[in-house]
């Protein structure tokens, strides 16, 4: 394996690792949190492997200045945490809650403390039912929602936060939440997924303003998954494949948020399923951000499918790639190919990869330690493929690992484990894994 170092990057190169509020804290209904769309989706039976619920997760609500205790150890210098909706509204015209306030006011206080530098994702897909049951994200009244949220939020944490991600991966709250049905709110109708889509974009788009006047000198962006798509063969039906999946699954975000509007390939192919976009939505959503959060896991193999509705293509998962246990390609070339494309095709600013890591089925030895070598062997490799990207000229800040703990991976309940980080759940012991201790070493210079 080839040797990497932290000198290799520059001196004031983020390392850091990335969390969310509803995978890792738990007390649901604790100091006045109300349920979100992933307490309803988790607690409805069959859409959750094993019938899980992110009701306790890693208790981390109780137990932050623990996990915060972690990150400082690993010798990291910035943390990626979200902010959950429903501990500071709960109703639709509802005064904030102080204690939900209090809450991420201590954690950022903590991080402070311990020379984490916060990044604040405003929404991870935790929508308030109470917003669900008026139409959720399909309604407009969302929008106007979300920015009353975010403009209590800035106020309150906007003097000492100074790194702002408005939403992490529109393509899951949309997609997965109403097209396949997989998330929460499980909706399964395109138009419908579309349309959401739009509104969350354009909240973001509204809320960059907004933020920027509430936290000034703070830098704002948004986090993409973004993935590398790749022909299941030479033939030239399925390298025509690949530009329609990227059509909808790459640029629809990534040209309507740099001013281009939808791409005419991927409108074309939905045709009438089309958002309706109103007068100066384009243009709120194109609003200049100060970075690019990319999150990379893998890249996707398409074929030619004439039957797929609406991009004419399937997924294919081809023999004789190395994957992680949960099946996902590894390919740290596709993250080298995605920040050279998003680079050289956008005016993206600063580039950070704001999530990056695997999933492999940990077991605890008996002498209390976790060898999560294919892991660790992941970060390594991912790590190298980024100091080649910025070799190349790429402009890119910081990294931040998922996750510090393992947590519960949505629709996989607590099966998937990407932790850095082994929780025993019945016990919430947190065990640093041989990753955990390998990338301490790495970001501390002790791994040459
Ligand atoms: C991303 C999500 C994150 C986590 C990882 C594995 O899509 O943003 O919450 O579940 O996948």
């Amino acid at each position: 394996m080839t040797m990497i170092t932290r000198t290799d990057f520059a001196s004031d190169f983020l390392w850091g690792v990335s969390t969310s509020a509803y995978q890792i804290e738990g007390a649901a209904a604790v100091d006045g949190r109300v349920p979100s769309i992933w307490d309803t989706f988790s607690e409805t039976p069959g859409k959750i492997r094993d019938g899980a619920t992110g009701a306790v997760a890693c208790d981390h609500y109780h137990r932050w200045e623990e996990d915060l205790d972690l990150a400082q150890s690993m010798g990291l210098n910035s943390y990626r945490f979200s902010i959950a909706w429903t501990r500071i509204f709960n109703g639709v015209n509802a005064e904030p809650n102080a204690k939900g306030l209090e809450f991420y006011s201590k954690l950022v206080d903590g991080m402070l403390a311990r020379g984490l530098q916060p990044w604040c994702t405003l929404y991870h897909w935790d929508l308030p039912q109470y917003l669900q049951d008026q139409g959720g994200w399909n309604n407009r009244a969302t929008i106007d929602a979300y920015l009353h949220y975010v403009d209590v939020i800035t106020k309150h944490l906007g003097s000492r936060i100074k790194h702002w991600i408005t939403h992490n991966e529109p393509w899951c709250t949309a997609m997965h939440g109403n097209w396949d049905g997989m998330h929460a709110p499980g909706n399964k109708n395109l138009p419908l997924a579309l349309q959401v889509c739009h509104n969350v974009l354009v909240s973001h788009g509204r809320a960059v303003p907004l933020i920027r006047a509430n936290a000034p000198g703070a830098q704002i962006g948004i986090a993409l998954s973004l993935h590398p798509i790749k022909a299941g063969s030479d033939s030239a039906a399925d390298l025509a494949a690949v530009s329609r999946h990227d059509a909808l699954r790459n640029r629809w975000f990534l040209d309507v948020l740099y001013g281009r509007g939808y791409p005419a390939e991927a409108l074309a192919l939905v045709g009438a399923d089309a958002p309706v976009v109103e007068a100066g939505d384009l243009d709120a959503i194109a609003v200049p951000c100060d970075f690019l959060g990319v999150n990379y896991y893998f890249p996707e193999v398409v074929v030619d499918a004439p039957d797929e509705y609406p991009l004419r293509t399937r997924i294919i998962h081809p023999e004789g790639r190395q994957r992680t246990d949960f099946g996902w390609e590894v390919s740290p070339e596709g993250l080298i190919s995605l920040l050279e494309r998003v680079a050289r095709d956008y005016p993206t600013g600063d580039l950070y990869v704001t999530e990056n890591g695997s999933s492999y089925d940990d077991h605890l030895n008996a002498d209390g330690t976790v060898t999560d070598t294919a892991r660790r062997d992941y970060l390594i490799r991912h790590l190298t493929a980024m100091r080649d990207a910025i070799s190349a000229g790429g402009n890119i800040k910081g990294y931040f690992a998922w996750s510090l703990l393992d947590n519960f991976e949505w629709a996989e309940g607590y099966l998937r484990r990407f932790g850095l980080t082994y929780i025993d759940y019945p016990t919430q012991r947190r065990i640093v894994k041989q990753s955990g201790e390998w990338y301490s070493a790495f970001v501390r210079g002790q791994n040459s």
